[in-house]
């Protein structure tokens, strides 16, 4: 429990970092921009406050990406490696946007690195290589597009919206007062503004679609995993969240899995701590449809062997249903629990489990019902 609880708050971390780098490097291309544009933000207002707050806020932005890439390494919901921060499209999680936010990382360390030797470099190459700021940051806003949790949510498409207009507006301005090589002005105008259109294509046919997470990249297994965090005791916000679209976006094609009886038989673990005891059921069920079922109960011993229950989490995973079930124990009387579990597709059961155990052995047999 405590590692599902630390993996929500690294996940929560990554997110909220993913924004805020996002916004801070928007501003390190527009402080950019504006400080090639001689711009000064008042007329008692030093020019150079303009380039060293763009300076400043881009080693702000890069300390934030550190901690981004770190808290994504650290949840372990994902299997993320800090080499696939640096070594693009490697990794096991959605390669291909991961790849991309490796890439807007590389990119960047060369430019900051360059900028931090610009003096032994030279002006010349060292201008040459900070262009590559301009490839970098559409690279990462397709990252967080791709990549992110919350690229559906209003605030999140909102923030981009503002992010990728503010850079066009800047590149435009830039253009238009004749700081670019008159050579390079006309595709640079073009850029300015198909990149923005292609975003919002992409954003609109890719992941704004349902089944992105799955085309996305998303090991299946994680797939599962998240549908099952749904409505148990110990629930997780990326279930909460993925239950949440289940309900006002039913998956496209998904048939509910239909009611069923089934003999059970597994094992049962249990651990005692001064708080409370847990107890842990691992399952499969055989007979009209086959799986495993996944019980874990948290609460205080009573006598005669039973426990006054505090909290529990269920999890059912039916052969060949594509999502996992997951929800709580409604009632537990000895050894028989009625559970209820829900996951996409509007897929709601009953269970209704009837167990004998082995004290002996830890052995589990028993029956399980169910229903709609
Ligand atoms: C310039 C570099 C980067 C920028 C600007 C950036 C920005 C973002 C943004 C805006 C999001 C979307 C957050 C959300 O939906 O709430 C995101 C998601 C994510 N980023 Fe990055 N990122 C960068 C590089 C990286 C790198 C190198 C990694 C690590 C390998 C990484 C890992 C992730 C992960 C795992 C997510 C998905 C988090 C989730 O589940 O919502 N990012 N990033």
């Amino acid at each position: 429990m405590i590692a599902a609880i630390d993996s929500r708050a690294y996940w929560y971390l990554t997110r909220a970092t993913g924004a805020v780098s996002l916004v801070l490097l928007t501003a390190v291309i527009v402080l950019g921009v504006l400080g090639a544009l001689r711009f000064a933000a008042a007329p008692r207002w030093p020019r150079f406050a303009v380039d060293s707050l763009h300076r400043d806020l881009s080693l702000l932005a890069m300390a934030v990406l550190a901690v981004h890439i770190i808290t994504s390494v650290l949840d372990s919901f994902a299997p993320i490696r800090l080499t696939d921060a640096v070594i693009p499209f490697v990794g096991l999680y959605r390669p291909l946007w991961l790849g991309l936010g490796a890439l807007a990382f590389d990119l960047m360390i060369a430019l900051v690195i360059t900028s931090l030797i610009r003096r032994r470099l030279g002006y010349r190459s060292w201008r040459a290589i900070h262009w590559l700021a301009y490839a970098s940051w559409p690279v990462a806003v397709l990252h967080g597009l791709g990549a992110g949790s919350d690229t559906k949510e209003a605030w999140m498409l909102a923030l981009t919206v503002a992010c990728v207009a503010a850079v066009a507006v800047a590149c435009l301005a830039r253009i238009s007062r004749g700081e670019t090589p008159e050579g390079l002005r006309a595709p640079a105008a073009t850029l300015a503004v198909i990149t923005p259109v292609a975003l919002g294509v992409f954003t609109l046919a890719g992941p704004l679609q349902t089944g992105w997470a799955r085309q996305a990249g998303t090991p299946t297994r994680l797939l599962a995993n998240s549908a099952s965090r749904v409505g148990g005791a110990t629930v997780v916000a990326r279930g909460r969240r993925a239950a949440a679209r289940s309900q006002t976006v039913p998956a496209a094609g998904v048939a509910r899995l239909r009611p069923f009886s089934a003999r059970l038989d597994g094992t049962l673990k249990q651990s005692f701590a001064a708080g409370g005891t847990i107890v842990d059921l691992a399952l499969r069920f055989r007979g009209g449809r086959s799986g495993r079922l996944r019980v874990r109960m948290a609460g205080a011993p009573i006598g005669g062997g039973g426990l006054s229950l505090t909290g529990s989490q269920v999890d059912l995973v039916a052969d060949g249903y594509p999502y996992a079930l997951g929800g709580a124990i409604q009632s537990l009387q000895g050894l028989q629990f009625i559970a209820r579990v829900a996951g996409p597709a509007g897929s709601r059961m009953e269970l209704n489990a009837s167990l004998q155990i082995d004290n002996q052995t830890g052995a589990v047999t028993g029956t399980l019902v169910a229903s709609g």
